[in-house]
């Protein structure tokens, strides 16, 4: 279950500040309350200050320097004629100054309390500056690892994303917004961002409704039960409707059904760009149909300043409108505490990147990284056998990549690569030789191949690390074929050509295709892009003071062509299995049409992924046995308690993070094959075992039906329990009663 953070409810601000903000709202002109609904880019200068001064903007983004924004928040308190202080934005993503994994990657580490650390200490570091809110938890789904984007979220299954953001959003505000060191956050992009077609950024997207509400939109509902501050329109263009002018979603959706009391932001220009899209003919129309929609706030154009003004004297927007508009905006200020100290004082807060938060970084990287490989125990390496260790790839010792995306304040010189983590550890009892192999991940040139197999024939191991650079995903930074980019997988079989035992340490936005070299490399570690302190993380993990532990949250496809393709689809009509599949290469010249059968799978890629989600391997060994079912035959409404026996039967201490699916075999709409609706992270010592339990309630049997209403139906449900999204250890019951409607 998702857990609730103590500024839940939104609707509960005192009466007294209640009655403050409607006295205030009733003094403010129409041209002031159109200016709290302007947020402007910081970098404004002189024409900034005068629009604070006159009350014409309500909150800017992307200034952190705390002079600037302690001399704009004087002014709007001092100069403005109502006093209003400014909301205070800022894209911080993962992390302000220590950078923790990119979010996928935290999402990897299935653990809401380091994802919740990692926001908390990456709102105690904005904070200092002045910044008092962040546009983040991205809470798209996504199932396509061509979108940049999808390095920003939290992966593809709905139930993972709606805890680990609940989880973030509780990180940044804390229980108390007005607290020291808490920020209003903002989930984002409502709706439907992550279904951008062919993964290209800002595409369109077409979700069905029913689609829309199983699988898009629960973790912004379990965000805003989390009491998000703020939502943010997406720019994609969901059904024919762009987000930022969609009334359904922000209407009837958000407002009407989930009684959503915060507010909403545009995403940067996506007001005026509803006219790019071809929804409204010019600005007036596009201002007309986002606040019409219940777009609250303006990002950087001015469509609303420009416009609403004359479309309230038209009669088109009703003031009303207007003023419940500012009031949600004034309301985050209130709880933000900013009317009564709107100033910050840095040398009040902990010092930017000490010596706890890299530590928190560290541990956050460490969960994060998967293991997907280890042939013949190659890993962890023992430094005691070792002499020499040869560390290649131009990602091994690069300080800026490994941060990763949407680090406008991280800073590469805080960084601890690998070579540095790897030397620091081992000291002088291995010798680390380092070669690049390549400029860079893009480079197309062998001239610095030969050095690099030099040292590998001269070392015990080799450890590779190789993946994209920052700039090869995140925003607007869509690939269409994810492989490893440039001649990386040239140099994997160049140095496997050596013979030496061989480990790919990946760091990467986005899910890569590894078949090609998957057979090439003895092990592989998926480390995302982790962070400030991604070396020494790495390095724990590869000597062994720590078991790898961190699970996929996302597919990872064998070809591009696969995408898209996720654990939690529906069966089909004519599901495959291992016995319908043929190969493209196998098939008789002339054979019959019907003769390979009729399921549903690729000739030249079956039907499997490379990795299925919620894999990952471990230094120790995990078995799942003896599921147990608190009843058979429950009635719809009971709860159902689930468990199973998980025992370390391996050597090492670990963490295993403990799965449940279930699958509801016949809907009122077809359900997926799997669904998962529970996890924890367990932590056994060798010869340990531990039963480990979960409680399914309505709210994780219920699904939207074709009425768009959440039902729980009677009938055949099977449940999974164990490592991965292809757990086999299974156990079923029989809902009995009637059909019924949950809220
Ligand atoms: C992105 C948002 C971001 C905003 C402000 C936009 O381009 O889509 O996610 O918060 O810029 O920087």
């Amino acid at each position: 279950m998702v857990e609730q953070a103590g500024s839940k409810n939104l609707d509960n601000l005192p009466v007294a500040i209640e009655q403050r903000i409607g006295e205030l709202v009733a003094r403010m002109t129409l041209a002031e309350k159109i200016g709290q609904m302007s947020q402007l880019s910081g970098s404004g200068g002189a024409e900034l200050k005068r629009a604070v001064a006159e009350g014409r903007v309500g909150s800017i983004l992307n200034d952190v320097n705390t002079e600037n924004i302690n001399e704009l928040q004087r002014i709007a308190r001092e100069e403005s004629r109502l006093g209003i202080p400014l909301l205070v934005g800022r894209d911080v993503i993962h992390g302000f100054r220590t950078i923790f994994p990119i979010p996928l990657g935290q999402a990897a580490s299935w653990n809401p309390a380091v994802v919740r650390e990692g926001a908390r200490i990456a709102a105690l570091e904005a904070a200092s500056t002045g910044v008092n809110w962040t546009f983040a938890p991205m809470i798209d789904v996504t199932r396509d690892p061509r979108w940049g984007r999808i390095a920003e979220s939290l992966g593809e299954d709905p139930w993972l994303a709606s805890v680990l953001g609940a989880a973030m959003v509780q990180g940044f505000q804390g229980d108390d917004l007005a607290g020291k060191g808490t920020i209003a956050a903002c989930a984002k992009h409502f709706a439907g961002y992550g279904a951008t077609e062919g993964g290209r950024d800002y595409n369109t997207a077409n979700i069905p409704e029913n689609e829309l509400r199983n699988v898009y939109l629960p973790p912004f509902q379990a965000a805003a039960d989390a009491g998000v501050a703020t939502f943010m329109a997406s720019f994609s263009d969901l059904n024919g409707v762009p987000a930022s002018g969609n009334e359904f979603l922000m209407k009837q959706i958000l407002r009407q059904e989930w009684g959503y009391k915060g507010f909403v932001v545009s995403d940067w220009e996506s007001i005026r760009q509803l006219s790019v899209h071809g929804f409204t003919a010019n600005d007036k129309e596009a201002a007309y149909e986002a606040a019409n929609a219940g777009v609250d706030m303006e990002m950087v154009s001015t469509t609303y300043a420009d416009h609403l003004p004359a479309l309230v004297a038209e009669g088109r927007i009703d003031e009303r409108e207007i003023d419940r508009m500012v009031t949600s905006i004034l309301r985050i200020k209130a709880r933000l505490g900013l009317f009564d100290n709107s100033h910050t004082e840095p040398t009040d807060f902990p010092a930017l990147v000490n010596q706890q938060h890299r530590e928190a970084a560290r541990q956050a990287a460490r969960q994060s990284v998967v293991m997907l490989q280890n042939r013949n125990r190659v890993l962890p390496l023992n430094s005691g056998k070792l002499n020499t260790l040869a560390l290649i790839g131009p990602l091994a010792d690069d300080p800026y990549e490994q941060l990763g995306t949407w680090i406008f304040d991280g800073q590469a010189e805080d960084s601890v690569t690998l070579l540095q983590a790897l030397r620091d550890a081992v000291g002088n009892k291995v010798k680390v030789n380092f070669a690049r192999g390549l400029v860079n991940t893009r480079s197309k040139s062998r001239a610095e191949f030969a050095e690099a197999i030099a040292l590998a024939e001269a070392a015990d191991a080799v450890v590779l690390a190789l993946g994209e650079e920052a700039i090869l995903s995140g925003e607007a930074h869509s690939r269409a074929d994810i492989r490893l980019p440039g001649y990386q997988q040239q140099l994997i079989e160049a140095l496997a050509a050596t013979g030496k035992p061989l480990i790919l340490v990946v760091m990467a936005g986005r899910p890569l295709t590894l078949t090609d070299i998957v057979d090439k490399v003895d092990a592989i570690l998926y480390s995302w892009h982790p962070g400030t302190m991604g070396g020494p993380a790495i390095a724990d993990i590869l000597l062994g003071k720590h078991s790898p532990s961190g699970k996929l949250p996302v597919t990872f496809p064998n070809t591009v062509g696969q995408i898209p393709i996720y654990y939690s689809h529906k069966n089909t009509g004519k599901p495959p299995s291992d016995d319908t599949i043929a190969h493209i290469d196998d098939i008789d010249a002339k054979a019959p049409q019907t003769s390979l059968g009729m399921t549903s799978f690729y000739l030249d890629a079956g039907y499997k992924p490379l990795f299925p989600f919620g894999f990952g391997l471990s230094y120790t060994e995990f078995a799942y046995s003896d599921i147990r079912i608190s009843s058979e035959r429950p009635h719809v409404g009971s709860d159902i308690q689930v468990s199973a026996l998980l025992t370390n039967t391996g050597k090492m201490e670990a963490e295993e993070i403990v799965q449940l699916y279930l699958r509801d075999l016949v809907g009122n709409v077809t359900r997926p094959v799997r669904e998962l609706k529970g996890f924890q992270r367990v932590r056994l010592q060798p010869g340990e075992a531990r039963r480990v339990g979960f409680t399914l309630t309505s709210e994780e049997l219920a699904f939207y039906n074709r009425k768009m209403q959440k039902v729980v139906e009677p009938g055949q449900f099977h449940v999974w329990i164990g490592g991965s999204s292809e757990a086999e250890l299974a156990t079923q019951f029989e809902l009995l009663g009637e059909t019924v409607l949950l809220p």
